[in-house]
């Protein structure tokens, strides 16, 4: 029998869109997750299988990858938001369940283990990667995250590489870009504002932005971020183990409402000038180099900025009239 993949946290905004791709891809999937459905899946019922589960429960962890003869491991789940507030909760999460989910990789011996880091762990960006130049960011640049998530994302990933060097576990870790796509704005709210934006032009609603117009910053539609997540559980030899995974260029927030008008030429979208469109008065605006991506997972982006839009409303439009989301 082949082996299967299980997908931890195959129910938030990425997770869902990798789901589907492996699917398409013709694997078979296992999804662990503390919630058990998500609006983006329905019309896959019954064509993967769901186990309700928590990775901070380590034995049933290495039960699951163990009874279910799972190959590939691809570790999406986290809290995020949580972390500011909850900080004991995002190390549990985000660096102890990742720990959970390397030594179930470990006692399984897994073929591969990918986790989903974030650009958090690089901290603020300064000099010649912010604006104007944006320079984009190797994955060498120093790693200073000033923030619990960023932190907790770290400390997981250097967990990751300790278990490849001392365990032989292959581990892969992502560095994902800014995303926007179906599924973002209902989970991320306040910080997905690209994805707002396409959600309120669609809807007839105005949107207004305070400032922030000229901001660039690496964004990606979260099809292809869950595809650069493919492409690095299946990568036959990788030389590295940590990879950008971005669109490798600065997309301002004018340039983004422009194409958002593209589709929408009377929607009212109302932005500020200047930089900072989050208003968080800190510079994680920044373009990641995704050049090692390319060369080694094989991964570019396969939607432009008007394409990613496009099949964004595409998928919100068959959503709504009941359809399947594949075209
Ligand atoms: N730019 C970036 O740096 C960036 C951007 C987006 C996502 N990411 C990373 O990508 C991953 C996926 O992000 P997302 O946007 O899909 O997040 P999400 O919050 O939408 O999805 C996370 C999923 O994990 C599940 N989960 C949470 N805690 C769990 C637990 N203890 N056990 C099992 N499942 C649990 C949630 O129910 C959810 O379905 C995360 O690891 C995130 O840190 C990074």
């Amino acid at each position: 029998m082949p082996q299967r993949v299980l997908v931890i946290g195959g129910m938030g905004a990425i997770g869902i869109w990798v789901v589907r791709e492996l699917i398409e891809r013709g694997e078979q999937v296992v999804v662990l997750d503390t919630q058990d459905q998500s609006p983006f899946l329905v019309d896959l019922n019954g064509r993967f299988e769901f186990v309700a589960g928590d990775i901070t429960d380590l034995p049933h962890l290495v039960q699951v990858m163990r009874n279910r003869d799972i190959g590939h491991v691809i570790h999406l789940a986290a809290v995020l938001f949580q972390c500011d507030d909850n900080p004991p909760l995002g190390f549990s999460v985000n660096t102890m369940g990742t720990l959970n989910v390397l030594e179930a990789a470990r006692a399984a011996a897994v073929a591969r283990l990918v986790f989903t880091s974030a650009k958090a762990v690089y901290g603020q960006i300064r000099g010649e990667h912010a604006h104007p130049t944006y320079r984009p960011v190797t994955e060498d640049a120093p790693q200073a995250p000033d923030s619990i998530y960023g932190a907790s994302k770290l400390a997981a990933e250097r967990a990751g590489l300790h278990y490849a060097r001392r365990f032989g576990v292959d581990f892969v870790a992502l560095r994902l870009a800014s995303l926007y796509g179906p599924g973002r704005l209902s989970r991320h709210g306040a910080l997905a504002i690209t994805s707002e934006m396409v959600e309120r032009a669609r809807a007839q609603q105005p949107m207004k932005v305070a400032q922030g117009g000229e901001q660039g910053e690496d964004i990606l539609y979260t099809r292809d971020a869950a595809r650069g997540i493919v492409c690095a559980a299946f990568a036959p030899t990788p030389r590295d183990r940590v990879f950008n995974i971005s669109s490798g260029r600065p997309t301002s927030l004018h340039e983004f409402a422009g194409a958002v008008r593209g589709l929408y030429p009377d929607a009212e979208i109302d932005i500020g000038p200047g930089l900072d469109y989050w208003a968080m008065g800190k510079q994680y605006y920044s373009v990641l180099d995704s050049t090692r991506a390319r060369e080694q997972l094989d991964f570019t982006p396969r939607f432009s900025l008007d394409a990613g839009i496009r099949d964004y409303v595409r998928i919100l439009d068959a959503l709504k009239a009941g359809r399947g989301l594949d075209q």
